[in-house]
């Protein structure tokens, strides 16, 4: 201890309170040292958020970094800045916050030490914990984190279990705080009995267990960071710094929305992703989810040479830069979920010349959007991986969709969660790696996203909660106006939007084809599917399809309307490569009628929203095709009027005319 005090030159603190307040002061972080325990407590406008949680870590084989602190050094600055991000739902992003650093160490056991770093923005509260090298010790094995938030357990949150065997895809369910009986993920949005919204998360999670959230003995929510295999949570080397802890803060859902703590806590890329561009594409897939084609060689296989160059030229009709081709390799014969072990990224089936389609895209100029199924055998893909990007890199594919699909990994011969250190680590390897081929990718069965796509922006989108694939029984209309509110927050989603099918036996969809249109703007993502097939956008509902093509996918600004969780949610967009606006809109299962002031638009300008909406008796149960495509003329004064049909939606795309 007195080597650490000589050195930042100050009389330890051993009993200190300090507030540590937001730039526009309405949101106060208290932290408090008292005998020798460090805690944060959060309040709005003088007002509870978190009462007085407790912060600390436990190691195997050593004491926890808990108790007999004393505070060697308080470290202050402000940051505003502007960055700008290269694909997202806003083009030029505020960083604007209070940074407070608490340097600790230990007056008992071991002299060992470590910060606290406190950032307090307008919209949130966010702290980790850094960890230098210690004079006796260069790595720690983490067995527990003791990170507390203590909001009112009487408030309500909108989870969804975690260490289940669908790992995200679950259904979101409201329960008050007190009867969250088991660990539940992040984000974890919470209404208070105050009208306060918060959602909790954490930000540029690296090397380091997933942190999932559970009620401690003090009735109190707590981290539980996701174990590996033999219980621990990590083996990390120093200097190490955990994830940061946000606490998003709201005064209603829809300001939740453009929540961007999570992204500015992440790090500027530190090389050159000019290269990384989102993508709309359609795929050889929704035909194997509807049993028209397999994704396993055979009569009806999907991945044949004729097949990928009739999507092809699909794509270049209906104005789509990709096309997706699943079932591309060996590995899908039988029981394809029992595979993995010796799944080959190298080499396309027989039926498919991978090498002629990939000659006839680039001529095309369509992007093809490979493929890769792990099925979570990491063991198996990392031996092939260089390889496997290699190979798609020197046939001009410069996107992949991989996927883990599977209830665990295997890691090592080791079976692991998906959200574990294991798990985090191999998706931030497979990420770096595809970086460095140039390719972009979109995650399914992923690890949450924590905003790490400022840093890599070649992560253009991710799954991670339940999409379209569910439909057909275990989706319900709601589940689209609750994850802009909860999942979202963690970033962009490929919901595999666009299905115009949705009346088919085999996969039929909760939802009106204008809230398929709807999707393309409420739910973000960098790379958007255009899921249906071909036939059904050229031939069934051309109209629509018009929607489809136009609307894009990088946007300069998002504007949202109107939400309540479970109920409803509309939002409007600003294109990045044009003066048009979009508006996308979704209800639950009851209609719902919105009037909308279109007062982002600019003054003195006429223009045209063209109307993609629910006809007056659609219903998402028995009249799901009803839709109404119109043209009204428009300015800043006007008020839309859009009424939706009972799990439906609208679209509308606002031109300068
Ligand atoms: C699950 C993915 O989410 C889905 O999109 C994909 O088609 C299958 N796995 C097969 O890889």
């Amino acid at each position: 201890m007195g080597f650490w005090s000589n050195l930042f030159g100050l009389r330890p603190k051993l009993d200190h309170e300090q507030e540590l307040r937001s730039p526009d002061g309405r949101i106060v972080c208290t932290v408090k040292l008292k005998l020798g325990e460090l805690t944060y407590a959060i309040k709005k406008d003088g007002k509870n958020i978190l009462r007085t949680s407790g912060l600390g870590i436990n190691l195997q084989g050593e004491q926890p970094l808990k108790q007999g602190l004393s505070i060697v050094r308080i470290q202050e600055k402000k940051t505003d800045e502007t960055w700008t991000s290269i694909v997202g739902e806003q083009r030029v992003i505020r960083n604007n916050y209070t940074e407070t650093a608490f340097y600790l160490a230990e007056t008992v056991d071991n002299g060992r030490l470590f910060t606290v770093r406190f950032r307090i923005f307008d919209d949130g509260v966010a702290f980790r914990y850094e960890i230098p090298p210690q004079p006796r010790f260069q790595r720690l094995i983490i067995s527990d984190e003791l990170t507390e938030f203590n909001v009112d357990s009487n408030s309500n949150a909108w989870r969804i279990p975690a260490y289940q065997p669908d790992r995200y895809e679950y259904n979101y369910e409201k329960r008050p705080v007190y009867a969250l009986a088991s660990s539940v993920h992040t984000p974890l949005t919470i209404e208070t009995p105050l009208g306060h919204f918060l959602s909790i998360h954490e930000a540029a999670l690296y090397n380091y267990g997933s942190m999932t959230l559970k009620l401690n003995a003090n009735n109190c929510l707590q981290s539980d960071i996701t174990p590996l295999s033999d219980g621990m949570r990590a083996y990390v080397d120093l200097p190490f710094n955990t994830p940061w802890r946000v606490i998003m803060i709201a005064d209603s859902p829809i300001e939740l929305v453009v929540n961007r703590d999570v992204l500015n806590l992440n790090e500027p890329p530190k090389q050159d992703f000019t290269w990384v561009k989102p993508l709309k594409f359609i795929g050889i897939w929704w035909a194997m989810f509807v049993g028209e084609w397999t994704w396993a060689p055979g009569d009806r296989h999907g991945a044949t040479t004729e097949h990928a160059k009739e999507y092809i030229d699909a794509a270049k009709r209906l104005n789509i830069d990709g096309v997706l081709m699943e079932g591309w390799n060996n590995g899908w014969e039988g029981d394809w979920l029992q595979n993995g072990a010796s799944t080959d990224f190298l080499h396309p089936v027989s039926d498919l010349n991978l090498e002629e389609v990939a000659n006839y895209a680039r001529e095309r100029e369509i992007n093809l959007v490979g493929h890769h199924e792990t099925v979570g055998f990491i063991d198996n893909y990392e031996a092939q991986m260089e390889e496997a990007y290699k190979y798609y890199s020197n046939l001009g594919i410069n996107y992949i969709k991989p996927g883990y699909a599977g209830s665990m990994m295997t890691i090592q011969g080791r079976k692991e969660f998906h959200h574990s250190q294991a798990g985090v680590r191999h998706y931030q390897k497979a990420l770096e790696l595809a970086a460095k081929y140039h390719i972009c990718l979109d995650v399914h069965e992923p690890i949450k996203g924590t905003g790490t796509e400022r840093t890599w922006p070649n992560l253009l989108t991710r799954e991670g909660a339940r999409g379209q694939e569910y439909e057909g029984g275990a989706l319900s209309p709601s589940h689209a106006t609750i994850i802009p509110f909860t999942r979202l927050l963690a970033g962009g989603m490929d919901y595999t939007s666009g299905i115009f099918d949705v009346t088919n036996a085999a996969k039929r969809l909760a939802s009106t084809l204008a809230r398929q249109l709807a999707y393309y703007v409420t739910i973000y993502s960098g790379m958007q599917m255009a899921a249906d097939r071909p036939r059904f956008y050229e031939e069934v509902n051309p109209s629509a399809y018009e929607f489809i093509r136009k609307v894009p996918v990088n946007w300069e600004r998002t504007v949202p309307l109107l939400g309540k969780i479970g109920e409803y949610y509309v939002v409007a967009r600003q294109d990045r490569n044009s003066d048009d606006w979009y508006i996308g809109g979704v209800t639950n299962e009851e209609a719902h009628r919105v009037r909308l002031s279109l007062d982002f638009l600019e003054e003195d300008q006429s223009y045209t929203a063209e109307i993609y909406r629910d006809s007056d008796t659609a219903h998402y149960r028995d009249n799901q095709l009803g839709i109404t495509i119109e043209a009204r003329k428009i300015s800043r004064q006007d008020y839309l009027d859009i009424w939706m049909a009972p799990g439906g939606g609208f679209a509308v795309r606002i031109y300068k005319s």
